[in-house]
């Protein structure tokens, strides 16, 4: 059966089930068509920390078509979690504002939402603190940042360098809450057959939603099957089972029949976790000619009473520059707010908004050009562990972006620009994120009809990892892409690792290269690869992706509005294995760096606990018209180090520096500094 087919990797293939989303026939989680179904609304607490000593059911709620109305007094008793937000409706404590505290099931939405609105709660009510503050007396120095490594590091003597140096740089940048908004909400149907369950579910990792959901009703794995066929975005939201999949499995059990549960859009903000506030310190010691001789960064982050999730914010400073002297270090309070999770490269995205504007300040103050800076900055190797990058390529981007995007001739002084009503500025900022894998496995099988059918239990987000697992498969068996059919989005499937980490392509691809090589080879009907033991064997350092943002704002003189003329990245991540579906996947990124430099932030209301804008009326996030020109190009790299398809991932390193190459724009613009993200007209006035 072998064909000869032109490579697939590399090409431009639009996604395989485009046409079944944009036709409207492709089915989301609460889409599925099902007899007699349900529906659950969840109650959110109206307070942030007290006890709930008794709900009371409206006897107005349409009392016929509500079926249950759940809370800890009633519901059925889980198995403790590993992750408490899981243990829903099993404890009198409120932990914060907007944590599910009852559950109403009922034949109609409508009843149900009606039911919801009209319940009442009988609170004990407790004094709070919702106030994230650089002088926080609960502050400490937790272990470990997520996903593992140490909270703290040092090397050499910062503090005699600092006092050697003969031009230093220290500042503080402060990032707000910024919360997850995939189009499609936090969504689950569920239903029980026998004494197994089903879930429809909205995730990023059906082996993982299984495994943790069926864990809290004491059920193994493979008694829970998680269908994830297509999903409306994640963004790390999504990564782990959230409370609407236990809540839902909880409903259906009461209820005696299916259950649909979407969580409303503000929900969102407090129910699948956000992007912690961080307060950041960071201190740059240099020589007069530019050659960084300390780096020390501290970043105050919070969690919840409930869960210690310590973003690694700081992290990004351990490998992007050289330095002989440096310090890093994640400092944490646990406040009566929701547990702070995941949102697309958590810790770099924020950690590189002081890191990128720090080393701009350090530019202007040496004078020098800010990409000259980092050029000469480059370490030889990663500066903490040492291990050589497998590659690495920063100052090609840098210097290639550069020259696309127009640098030369740039004045490094601010405010020299004007055009009519308007200053322009540029900027630039570094870009980095971790390469890696996780064990996957995959299986491959000859169909009767000469086609082939890959299956592993991935979830494609939106991003286009089904066609670029057909892409990879069609080139190892070497068919044309019509004649390999990718089955995903399904935890009985062979078990696949997580779609996050920017890891998902990578790890997947490697499975399925693994599984179709052996078919080749064996000539048999079926191959079966498991890339557990050569992930393991793998060293983890030294392998990051790397790219260069550059930014051209216009800021009006008058009203201090800012707008992105021009938006611009240069990736070096690895091999390139679908130009169309990589563009969208570092534009989106670069789209949301861009809300966070200018338009997304969690306002907290400290008196309430509460984030006051937590809909799209309130938290705006870019859209088309904020912009007026974006794109993304890439270097030729090779990187034979890392896997079979010598890919690096690209889903998060879009955000990371993006929000930096704008606000130092800004400052080109207009010479003001704004640290404290977003930047609003009302901060450059
Ligand atoms: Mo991403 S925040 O690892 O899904």
């Amino acid at each position: 059966m072998t064909t000869t087919a032109p490579r697939a990797v590399g090409r431009p293939l639009a996604r395989i089930e485009g046409p079944a989303k944009v036709t409207g026939t492709a089915r989301y989680a609460v889409e599925y068509p099902l007899e007699d179904v349900a529906y659950a609304w969840v109650v959110q607490s109206p307070v942030p920390r007290g006890t709930l000593t008794s709900v009371v059911v409206d006897p107005t709620a349409e009392a016929d078509d509500v079926l249950a109305v759940l809370w800890h007094g009633n519901a059925p008793r889980l198995e403790q979690p590993d992750d408490p937000e899981l243990a829903v409706l099993q404890s009198e404590r409120i932990s914060y504002r907007g944590q599910a505290v009852a559950l109403v099931v009922a034949r109609t939405l409508e009843a149900a939402r009606r039911a919801a609105q009209v319940v009442r709660l009988e609170i004990d009510v407790e004094p709070h603190d919702a106030l994230l503050r650089e002088d926080h007396p609960e502050l400490y120095t937790p272990e470990e940042v997520d996903p593992d490594s140490p909270a703290v590091t040092q090397t050499g003597d910062v503090e005699a360098a600092f006092a050697a140096a003969p031009v230093t740089v220290d500042v503080r940048y402060a990032t707000p809450a910024l919360h997850n908004n995939p189009m499609e909400p936090h969504a689950t149907t569920a239903l029980w057959t026998g004494g197994d369950l089903v879930l429809h579910d909205s995730n990023q990792h059906p082996p993982g939603v299984a495994a943790a959901v069926g864990a809290v009703f004491g059920l193994g794995a493979e008694r829970v099957h998680v269908i994830t066929e297509h999903v409306g975005g994640g963004f790390g939201s999504k990564g782990t089972a959230r409370p609407n999949a236990v809540l839902a499995a909880m409903a259906a059990r009461v209820a005696d029949r299916p259950v649909r549960l979407a969580l409303t859009r503000q929900a969102m903000f407090s129910m699948v976790g956000y992007r912690t506030p961080t307060l950041q310190r960071i201190r740059l010691a240099a020589d007069r000619d530019g050659t960084l001789t300390a780096i020390d960064h501290q970043a105050v982050e919070q969690t919840s009473r409930i869960f210690e999730y310590a973003e690694q914010t700081t992290v990004v400073s351990r490998h992007m520059y050289a330095s002989a002297n440096r310090r890093t270090g994640h400092h944490l309070v646990r406040l009566d707010m929701p547990t702070p999770r995941w949102m697309r490269a958590p810790g770099e995205a924020p950690g590189s908004v002081g890191l990128e504007c720090a080393m701009d300040e350090l530019a202007a103050e040496l004078g020098m050009d800010p990409i000259e800076l980092r050029i000469r900055n480059e370490p030889r190797a990663e500066p903490e562990s040492g291990v050589p990058f497998t590659s690495r390529n920063y100052l090609a981007c840098l210097r290639e972006g550069a020259q696309r995007f127009g640098w030369e001739g740039r004045d490094p002084r601010p405010r020299r620009r004007r055009e009519g009503s308007w200053w322009i500025g540029t900027g630039v900022a570094g870009a980095t994120y971790p390469s890696s894998v996780m064990p996957s496995v995959a299986r491959v099988r000859r169909e009767p009809d000469g086609a082939v059918e890959v299956s592993i239990a991935a979830a494609d987000l939106g991003t286009g990892a089904r066609t670029i697992l057909t892409q990879i498969a069609a080139d190892e068996l070497r068919l044309p892409p019509e004649r390999v059919r990718v089955r995903i989005g399904d935890s009985t499937l062979p078990r696949a690792s997580v779609a996050g980490g920017s890891s998902g392509s990578a790890s997947w691809g490697w499975a399925v290269t693994g599984a179709c090589r052996e078919l080749r080879d064996s000539g048999r009907d079926e191959a079966t690869f498991d890339t557990t033991e050569l992930v393991e064997r793998q060293d983890t350092e030294g392998k990051h992706a790397y790219g260069a943002h550059f930014a051209e704002v216009r800021v009006d003189a008058d009203s201090g509005e800012v707008r992105v003329s021009r938006l611009f990245g240069m990736y070096a991540a690895g091999r390139i294995l679908n130009p169309r579906t990589a563009r969208s996947q570092f534009i989106g990124g670069m789209t949301m760096g861009m809300g966070m430099a200018l338009h997304e932030e969690g306002v907290l209301d400290p008196a309430m606990g509460e984030w006051v804008n937590h809909d799209f009326a309130g938290y705006h996030v870019p859209v088309h018209a904020d912009v007026e020109w974006i794109d993304a190009a890439w270097l030729d790299e090779a990187d034979d180090d890392l896997n079979p398809m010598g890919s690096k991932g690209i889903g998060e390193i879009g955000i990371v520096g993006s929000p930096a190459a704008i606000v130092n724009a800004v400052w080109h613009a207009t010479g003001v500094r704004v640290r404290d993200l977003p930047v609003r007209l009302d901060k450059l006035l």
